[in-house]
């Protein structure tokens, strides 16, 4: 059975089974004269076939632009292959762009859909847990330039995000706990009560209707910040936390040491010892956020490269810093986080250095 999360416009929708999707496709208010799936070549090679063949069924023409799976093809060259790739398929206004596959596809299929004609309609179906929590919500996309995780990018929502739990029956384990990194966000934001539950023993190999649960509370969470501020002129900001040192592993490591939620995990312990400095939380919430991301077999320890220094100086770049000041997302307990606009270059090396003391001792 489908059912909407968000009520007002309608844009979350659950399905269980292709046959089901399809008719709600067919359905939307628009009329499209074709479709064109957009995905990486893995997940296509999964699940690309079957939902052509599906599609085939409205009777209107069906084509396919695919990428080279991973956060590598989130770049300038990548988009500008898949541009020429619709001019050549002839994709116009009256064509339904569906991106189907994890957080760099939402990523891509968002910014090309987005940008081509000033804009084509596009959906997604999100295909990791990471997606269907986060990556898929909220209408961010883009690619990394320069050196800098997501510095091109647009606002643009999908006029629907298609949900099905069962494609994570082949997403791999370390991408599924990856996953859970957003969801651990998410609770420390805004909701006591996801923390209890990602807490629950085993939650990852447990019930289906926990895995559910987490995803429905972290899309909700998501739901409502971006509801009420779409273009981050404010609380949007705080979908942020421990991303600013996640961004900043990442792209230290060219995008290859860490899946992205790995490094959020590591990025979230990071501004818990930023928050203690600041004196606004315990050594007791940093040993709490720690060891649930540690349950779900998260990584929280800093690498010895890149260093601290090298670490500010990426931060720095990052695109919510301003003029050079670090904008840090903090936490003050769990559900409750905070953003400090001018976090000393001080206070944050000594966080490191004190979150790096902790790491040896462990
Ligand atoms: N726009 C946003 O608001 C937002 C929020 C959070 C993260 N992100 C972005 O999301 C990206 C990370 O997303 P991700 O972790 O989903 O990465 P991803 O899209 O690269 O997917 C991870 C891997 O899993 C494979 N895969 C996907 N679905 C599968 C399935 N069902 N079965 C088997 N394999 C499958 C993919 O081919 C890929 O190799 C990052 O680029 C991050 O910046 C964006």
């Amino acid at each position: 059975m489908s059912f909407s999360l968000q009520k007002k416009s309608d844009t979350l929708c659950f399905f269980s089974s292709f046959e089901e999707l399809i008719p709600q496709i067919a359905g939307l208010k628009k009329k499209y004269e074709s479709y064109l799936i957009f995905s990486d070549d893995f997940v296509f090679n999964l699940y690309g076939e079957d939902l052509a063949d599906h599609l085939q069924t409205v009777g209107k023409p069906v084509s396919h632009i695919l990428y080279p799976q991973g956060e590598m093809s989130k770049t300038w060259e990548c988009a500008t292959a898949c541009w020429n790739q619709l001019i050549q398929s002839g994709a116009d206004r009256s064509t339904l762009l569906i991106a189907i596959g994890g957080g760099v596809t939402s990523d891509l299929a968002g910014f090309i859909a987005g940008i081509y004609m000033r804009g084509i309609d596009f959906v997604v179906i999100p295909t990791t847990l990471l997606s269907m929590t986060d990556a898929a919500i909220g209408g961010k996309s883009g690619i990394n330039f320069g050196g800098v995780k997501n510095l091109l990018g647009i606002i643009r929502q999908p006029r629907r995000i298609y949900l099905c739990e069962k494609f994570l029956e082949t997403l791999p384990e370390r991408e599924l706990i990856s996953g859970m990194a957003e969801s651990v966000k998410h609770a420390v934001i805004g909701s006591e009560e996801l923390f209890a539950l990602l807490s629950k023993k085993g939650i990852l190999s447990g019930e289906k209707s926990d895995l559910r649960e987490i995803i429905i509370k972290s899309a909700e969470i998501k739901i409502g910040i971006v509801s009420r501020d779409e273009q981050e002129e404010g609380e949007r900001a705080l979908l942020n936390y421990g991303h600013t040192f996640g961004h900043a592993l990442e792209s230290a490591t060219d995008y290859t040491k860490y899946l992205h939620g790995e490094a959020v995990s590591i990025g979230m312990s990071c501004a818990g010892y930023v928050g203690k400095k600041l004196g606004m939380v315990e050594e007791q919430f940093i040993e709490k956020q720690d060891s649930l991301c540690l349950s779900l077999g998260l990584p929280i320890k800093l690498p010895s490269f890149p260093d601290d220094e090298t670490l500010l100086r990426l931060m720095k770049k990052d695109k919510k810093s301003i003029s050079g000041k670090i904008r840090l997302i903090v936490p003050e307990k769990i559900g409750k986080v905070i953003s400090i606009p001018d976090v000393p270059d001080i206070i944050i090396l000594e966080a490191l250095k004190e979150k790096r003391l902790k790491d040896e001792r462990e």
